[in-house]
């Protein structure tokens, strides 16, 4: 780990202000499915990735968190390894892998690999093998219960509503899979299982790549003997499966095996996390991760019961702001945090957070300043960049994900509401931000000239990457803008932040300081106009980026906000 001196912001300085390159990283997440077909398969591919590597360095990203190109039948997508040391057919061979990584670096970017550390596919050869007999030595790889001890308690899966046991006949026993049927759980109490995954994690970072993005690692320990859940994790569980009694040990474990022997980023997918918890991860006397992500946005906006919702009145400004605050919180003095709004698990950050008609542009502006000017690794999704929006299919037979397909049949073959479902589907589904990147007016948007393994959005005649790089007023413009100001001023990496307006449902608005800079970041939320109040003692040094270029660039104390407009302001 590179560390630097401490940057002080005034008062004490937290070892959260030691300066490393993952805290000053900026992200792309590239879906590589969906990113650019190179020979007409249908299907993005890695030499696909190697065509727009200048595209990328033009963005000024210097991290890629590349999806999983690992051998896999992709019931999930490639979160379903078959073979975590060769590269998926449909993806390329390893010397395209050897290739990209090459020309990421050659352009001042890292990659980070995708680890899927809690479960294989069941075709990957140590599933099957396990599965063959009671007594093959892999068999404790995995998650067994006998039959003949009767049904296993109740272990609800995020993929079937029929539960994380199925049961197979081969020897008579259930095997455990908290996903998919396809993807069983790895029995992390064996340490041959350990030894293998850090032997993996090794292969990889020998091979020159610059960490790991931990795919639902707080999953990996689980309870022995599979006690019946305790009654107050009944409705939530995620907190329960996160909840494991090992799961520290566990990435005590890998830490000294692995991340300490690298200068690496890690990034931890942290379902069921608490802010409160966040430090037990990645504070910098537990040796265990650099940094996480959590969830809590990601289920704002969405009904408390079940994610598969929206919820119109669960959707307050205010809730937001204290998510976000209260994660600032968790990392003011040690740890690090990550922030994020599109991944390939959530829709589209401008149809979900800004307004995707009318204020399409404006509203993606103002997402990425508030991205871009946070006191966390920022991560941005492949298409936002060009505001791409929800394809909000119709039909069912449009979907590729499992999560909704499954789903779907659950409830029609419950005689449940199909029809409600579809429609909430539109906002909700992962797949809409699967479709494919957008880069011309051409067809299929110049993704591909065979047919997309999934529908690209219609939208693509006016919304594309050649058009927005023409438009010089386009959201793809303004994110260069704004990377290369995060770039250049330390305070919006290390500065404090201070929240301000908590109570207001249209304005968010927050200081950052360090040591003698200090920035106001103000953005408007709603599709009105709305007065901003500047603190007393507010003196303008500079504006240093508006998405309404011309608008209130005389700051006096009566500055009237337009719609979702964004605006960075340096002030003494
Ligand atoms: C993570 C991935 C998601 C996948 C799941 C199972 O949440 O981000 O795409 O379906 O893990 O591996
Ligand atoms: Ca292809």
């Amino acid at each position: 780990m590179v560390e630097k001196e401490d940057i002080s912001t005034g008062g004490e300085p937290g070892i959260s202000n030691k300066q490393t390159w993952w805290k000053e990283a900026i992200v792309y997440q590239l879906y590589p499915r969906s990113f650019k077909d190179s020979n007409d398969d249908g299907i993005g591919d890695i030499r696909g990735i190697i065509s727009r590597l200048d595209y990328l360095q033009s963005l000024g990203i210097n991290v890629v968190w590349l999806n999983p190109v690992f051998s896999s039948p992709n019931d999930d997508m490639g979160y379903d390894v078959s073979d975590y040391r060769n590269i998926m057919t449909e993806m390329g061979t390893m010397d395209d892998f050897e290739e990209l990584l090459k020309g990421l670096h050659q352009r001042g970017i890292k990659l980070i690999a995708d680890l899927v550390l809690n479960h294989t596919s069941d075709e990957h050869e140590w599933f099957v093998r396990s599965k063959s007999s009671r007594s093959d030595p892999f068999r404790n790889f995995y998650h067994w219960w006998p039959a003949e001890k009767g049904i296993p308690p109740k272990r609800s899966s995020v993929f079937h509503e029929e539960g994380a046991w199925t049961y197979d006949e081969q020897t008579d026993s259930y095997y455990l899979h908290y996903f998919s049927r396809k993807q069983p759980d790895l029995n992390w109490e064996n340490p041959a299982v350990r030894k293998e995954m850090y032997a993996i994690m090794k292969f990889w970072l020998d091979k020159g790549v610059d960490g790991f993005r931990l795919d639902a690692f707080t999953f990996i320990s689980k309870e022995s003997g599979y006690p019946e859940i305790p009654e107050q994790y009944k409705d939530d569980y995620f907190s329960y499966y996160s909840s494991g009694p090992r799961l520290h040990d566990y990435l005590q474990e890998m830490n000294r095996e692995v991340f300490c022997k690298y200068d690496l980023m890690t990034v931890g997918e942290a379902s069921g996390i608490t802010s409160g918890q966040a430090l037990l991860f990645t504070g910098s006397e537990r040796k265990e991760l650099q940094t996480l992500y959590h969830f809590d946005h990601a289920n704002w906006g969405r009904k408390t019961t079940s994610l598969y919702y929206p919820d119109e009145n669960n959707r307050k400004l205010s809730d937001l702001k204290k998510i976000f605050t209260s994660w600032n919180t968790a990392f003011e003095n040690d740890g690090w945090g990550a922030v994020y709004f599109t991944t390939h698990d959530q829709s589209r950050m401008v149809s979900r957070f800004g307004n995707d008609t009318t204020y399409r542009k404006e509203s993606s502006k103002l997402l990425f300043t508030f991205l871009l000017s946070m006191r966390a690794t920022p991560y941005i999704y492949q298409g936002d960049e060009i505001s791409m929006r929800n394809i909000r299919f119709e039909n069912i037979t449009d979907y590729r994900d499992l999560h909704t397909i499954n789903y779907y049949n659950h409830l029609a073959a419950s005689g449940g509401d199909v029809q409600a479902f579809l429609t909430a589907q539109k906002e909700v589904a992962r797949d809409n931000s699967r479709t494919p990147f957008q880069w011309s007016t051409k067809k299929n948007a110049g993704f591909t000239n065979g047919t997309p393994w999934i529908n690209v959005n219609p939208d693509y005649d006016t919304i594309n990457m050649e058009s927005a790089e023409k438009d010089t007023g386009s959201t793809l413009h303004y994110v260069r803008e704004m990377i290369a100001l995060r770039k250049s001023l330390p305070v919006f990496v290390y500065g404090d932040y201070t929240l301000m307006e908590e109570e207001s449902e249209t304005l968010f608005i927050y200081t950052r300081r360090l040591e003698d800079t200090r920035v106001l970041v103000a953005l408007n939320f709603s599709d009105h106009q709305n007065p901003l109040t500047l603190p007393a003692d507010f003196t303008l040094v500079k504006v240093l980026i508006n998405n309404y270029p011309g608008v209130n660039n005389e700051i006096n104390n009566k500055v009237t906000l337009q719609p979702w407009q964004a605006i960075i302001l340096e002030y003494k």
